[in-house]
């Protein structure tokens, strides 16, 4: 297990061009998503929400509003990670019913409700909510990439993208939700070049 994990850790790079001649089957999409949905998120929100995109006609129109690059027309699936936001506010009915799914005792659920609205209430007033959730996201799309990895899937992780202009485009309400991420994916046209990384003691310290 740990070698078939280090093995799609390896196998994994920011794929630049994907094979148009090549389709992800469904149930492998299927299977991608399904990593995303069971990642772990704060509180339990699981505050994103997945859009898949296969239509070329759609992928054109996004590619402009994603500084032309060639992944968004060449892969397979485009999945643009939107993070929810207003349904993640102190006192939301999205926060109630999210934490109130657990087998707990009533009173012990409002303790929960009271935490996770002094949380939220921070992240508000600080950070903003969407700064807060949209990091989750990049757990769920870091658990895409790796699962689809393994099973010899490319993908590229995208933040080079016009946010405003996209969300514009899908008619996405900046109030409810907000663009993320976008993730391709797709088959590799040419070999992954050599992993460039900073050694272990560079970035590990112990104390
Ligand atoms: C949040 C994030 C955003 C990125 N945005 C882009 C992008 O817009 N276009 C691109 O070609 N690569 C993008 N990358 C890929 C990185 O450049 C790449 O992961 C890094 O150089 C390491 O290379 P590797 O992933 O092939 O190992 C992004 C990566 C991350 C994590």
């Amino acid at each position: 297990m740990k070698n078939a994990f280090i093995r799609a850790m390896h196998y994994r790079h920011a794929c630049k061009l994907f094979d148009t001649e090549k389709e992800i089957r469904k149930s492998e999409m299927q299977a991608i998503l399904e990593f995303g949905r069971l990642s772990p998120s704060s509180f339990g929100m699981e505050p994103w929400r997945f859009v898949v995109i296969k239509d070329p006609e759609l992928k054109g129109k996004l590619q402009p509003l994603c500084w032309n690059q060639p992944q968004i027309t060449t892969c397979s699936d485009l999945v643009l990670i939107k993070s929810i936001v207003a349904p993640l506010a102190p006192g939301s009915d999205y926060s109630r019913k999210m934490l109130g799914r657990r087998d707990l005792p009533q009173e012990k659920i409002e303790a929960y409700h009271r935490i996770y609205d002094d949380f939220a209430a921070h992240k508000l007033a600080t950070e903003g909510l969407f700064c807060w959730s949209s990091r989750q996201c990049y757990i769920a799309a870091a658990n895409m990439m790796t699962g689809a990895a393994m099973m010899g899937i490319d993908s590229c992780p995208i933040e080079g993208f016009e946010k405003e202009k996209i969300e514009a485009l899908l008619q996405i309400d900046p109030a409810h939700e907000e663009l993320a991420l976008i993730v391709a994916f797709g088959y590799r046209v040419k070999e992954a070049p050599e992993k460039i990384r900073l050694p272990l003691e560079e970035i590990v310290e112990y104390r």
